[in-house]
């Protein structure tokens, strides 16, 4: 849905507008005569450590390639005549990679820190620097990382100052996974996508009491935010909370 906007420009480009895709257009088993999206990749994504090279045929699809997971959650996906990944939910109205570094699944893993507080469940919220929304750190995994070691790495970076504090290797223990998989991302396109790993990590040792959050790296602030439905939050964090909170028997 996010990704087949065609009201306003694609994020950060002056005229790059999609093609316009209805519903039923979207499954590619759909034939759809005329289809013409244009060809996109930012220009900040060229010769970028974390990016792909401009040629996907160099890239070893749907498998691990080099420490790259080009595996998608989904299945195996395929590739167009020029090679080019084929984005598993379909048409989004644009070719290429966008601001994406890579072609096809762009890994993502987000970290969901929480305690119950005066009867009410709480996580660790970030305002983003990007956006100015408030999120769930999180953050893209590097090459070579496991999703379990990103997501910790992410939270530590942006909530904790990039400060590792021993103790909390207790709660790092204890992840649960809230949700694996797509992710409605406004960035995606019809040859790159995101992908995240949501993992909770839930004090019930008060582990966190004396621990001071501290914003870094992407993050403008951090603070513990009570989940609730009015929450406004970064691309499909408010899905990944509300998936959170029902765990806990809350429903959003
Ligand atoms: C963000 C993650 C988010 C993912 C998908 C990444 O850039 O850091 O928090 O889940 O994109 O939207």
């Amino acid at each position: 849905m996010k990704c087949r906007d065609t009201t306003k420009p694609y994020l950060r480009s002056d005229n790059i507008f999609r093609f316009y895709v209805n519903d039923v257009q979207v499954p590619w088993a759909t034939k759809f005569e005329g289809y013409l999206p244009p060809d996109y990749t930012a220009k900040s994504v060229e010769g970028k450590p974390w990016a792909d090279p401009p040629n996907p045929k160099e890239c070893a699809f749907n498998k691990n390639d080099g420490g790259i997971n080009r595996i998608s959650f989904h299945g195996p996906y395929t590739c167009d005549e020029e090679g080019r990944p084929l984005n598993p939910m379909g048409r989004t109205g644009l070719r290429g990679r966008g601001t994406l570094g890579r072609w096809g699944p762009n890994h993502a893993a987000d970290a969901i820190v929480s305690k119950m507080a005066g009867g009410q469940l709480q996580f660790v919220a970030i305002e983003r620097h990007d956006t100015g929304e408030l999120a769930i750190p999180g953050g893209m995994i590097d090459k070579g990382e496991s999703a379990s070691a990103a997501v910790i790495r992410e939270f530590i970076e942006e909530a904790l100052g990039g400060t590792t504090i021993e103790k909390l290797t207790l709660l790092w223990k204890n992840g649960h996974e809230i949700y694996k998989g797509y992710v409605d991302d406004p960035r995606n396109t019809d040859n790159a996508w995101m992908e995240t790993t949501c993992v909770n990590f839930h004090d019930t040792s008060g582990l966190l009491d004396d621990v001071q959050l501290k914003a870094g790296d992407d993050a403008k602030t951090a603070r513990w935010t009570t989940a609730s439905k009015e929450l406004k939050l970064y691309a499909s964090h408010a899905q990944l909370v509300s998936l959170f909170a029902k765990a806990y028997g809350i429903e959003l």
